[in-house]
Formats: structure tokens, sequence, C-alpha cells
């Protein structure tokens, strides 16, 4: 009978066509911020704007003496090489006899010019240094969202950073020292905003 034929032929046809639809669909996706999808409210401007605000925290010295060009933290406000030298090692926590931990103890130490403090005070590690100094927004920017370079975030882990503890420390950044330019609260919410906007680059 070729009516018993012509159904499941049509349906294959439906089939066929909602595969290539979705085919089409994903890859339209392909080469684009790897945004939580469900989060797609893509807004270049926002985004680009809102970066701002991050780039001036990241790049503010609270944060910047941690996330440095070269393997020697830095200090101060004027972001001078770290006095006696201690290097980022492999692991980020030193090297030989200088270890971080050493001197930076779980809780900041009493006093000014004294020891900032967070059990986990130490620099990104030598394969993975995430250097903020002297980048560029466009740069900073693209860096951020790639995995090979931001410690293999994804999005999420990206968004969650936010409150990470070293993160925080830059607020509780001990005796004398500055603040970084604006509240946790409001760089939280820029954060938010450059990501979920669709985490764009501001033009080189
Ligand atoms: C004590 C040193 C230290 C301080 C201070 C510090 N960081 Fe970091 N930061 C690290 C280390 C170590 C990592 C890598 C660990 C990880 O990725 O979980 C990191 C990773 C990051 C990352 C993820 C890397 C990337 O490229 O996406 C961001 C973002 C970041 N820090 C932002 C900040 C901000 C903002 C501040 C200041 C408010 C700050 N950090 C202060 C040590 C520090
Ligand atoms: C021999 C002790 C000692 C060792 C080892 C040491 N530090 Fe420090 N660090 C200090 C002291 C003291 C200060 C405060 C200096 C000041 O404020 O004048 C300081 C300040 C800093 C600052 C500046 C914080 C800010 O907000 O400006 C950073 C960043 C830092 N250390 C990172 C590290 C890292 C990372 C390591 C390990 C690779 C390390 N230090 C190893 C003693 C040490």
């Amino acid at each position: 009978m070729p009516e018993r034929y012509f159904l499941p032929k049509k349906a294959m046809f439906v089939i066929g066509t909602l595969l290539i639809f979705l085919a089409i669909v994903t890859s339209a996706f392909e080469g684009k911020p790897a945004l939580d999808k469900s989060e797609n409210k893509r807004d270049s401007v926002a985004s680009v704007s809102a970066f701002r605000t991050v780039y001036k925290v990241l790049t503010s010295p609270r944060c910047m003496n941690c996330h440095p060009s070269g393997d020697v933290p830095l200090q101060g406000d004027d972001s001078h090489l770290h006095a006696m030298l201690p290097q980022r090692g492999k692991d980020g926590k030193g090297l030989y006899a200088m270890k971080c931990s050493n001197c930076h103890q779980p809780e900041n130490s009493v006093g000014v010019h004294t020891p900032p403090g967070n059990p986990n005070w130490h620099l990104p590690p030598a394969d993975m240094k995430m250097v903020f100094q002297g980048k560029t927004p466009h740069e900073l920017a693209k860096q951020l969202i790639d995995p090979a370079r931001n410690g293999h975030k994804n999005m999420a882990k990206l968004i969650a950073h936010a409150d990470d503890g070293l993160v925080l420390a830059g607020w509780n950044p001990g005796e004398g020292r500055t603040l970084p330019p604006v509240s946790h609260e409001e760089f939280k919410k820029a954060w938010l905003a450059w990501i979920q906007n669709g985490a764009f680059a501001p033009a080189p």
C-alpha cells in the first residue's frame, strides 16, 4: 500500500528538516564566548561598559600585586617589587626558604607594613601566570575568558571567582593599605554584568 510508505517518508522529511535546523542553531553558537546559554542576553555595550569597572579593580594594587608580569610579587600602592624578592616557584607558593606562608599567616598581621594574611596566600602557578600587570583592557578581557589562560575556568567558575578567598582578601588588605577603587559589591555587580552580557572585550 503506497499510503503506508508515504507517512514514514513524510515523517523522515520532518525529522530531517528538524536535524538540519538544529545543526544550524548549534553552529551559530560556536566560536562565540562560552556563555551559559540560559543566560544568553548578549549586550556588547553593557558588557564592555561593565568591564571598565572590572579592569579598574583588577589593575589596582590590591589585585595586581599578586598578578605581576614577572615572577616576583609586588608591594605597595606603587606596586614595587616585593622586598627580598620571593620567587613564584612552580606552584606559586614560593621557592626554598622563601615560602609565602612563612611570612603570610592565615590572618592579617597586626600593624603597618606587616604581611597581609590568608590561608591560601600565593601567586598563580608558573604554568598559568594569569598576568594582569601591563595588560590593556582588550588583552585582559580576552585572557580572562580563555580557559587555557584563566585556570581552566568555564563561565560558571569564572562567575563564582568573584567570591574567591583571595579576591575577598583585596577588601581586607591589612592596616594602612588602600582599598580597591570600588566596593566588593560593586565589583561583583560589574563582573556579572560583563560576563552575563556576553563577556565582550573592549576594542584593542
Ligand atoms: C595573594 C595573592 C592574590 C591576590 C591578593 C589576588 N589574587 Fe587573584 N589569583 C591569585 C591566584 C593564586 C589565582 C589562581 C587561583 C585560581 O585560579 O583559583 C588567582 C586567580 C584570579 C582570577 C582568575 C584568573 C583569570 O585570569 O580568570 C581572577 C579573575 C582574579 N584572581 C582576580 C583577582 C582580584 C579581582 C583580586 C583583587 C580584589 C585578586 N585577584 C587578588 C592570587 C591572588
Ligand atoms: C620574608 C617574609 C616574606 C615572604 C617569604 C613573602 N612575603 Fe609577601 N610580604 C611580606 C611583608 C612584610 C609584606 C608587607 C610589606 C609592606 O607593606 O611594606 C608583604 C607584602 C606582600 C604583598 C603586598 C600586598 C599588597 O596588598 O600590597 C604581596 C602581594 C605579597 N607580599 C605576596 C607574597 C607572595 C606571593 C609570596 C610568596 C611567593 C610572598 N609574599 C613571600 C613578607 C613576605
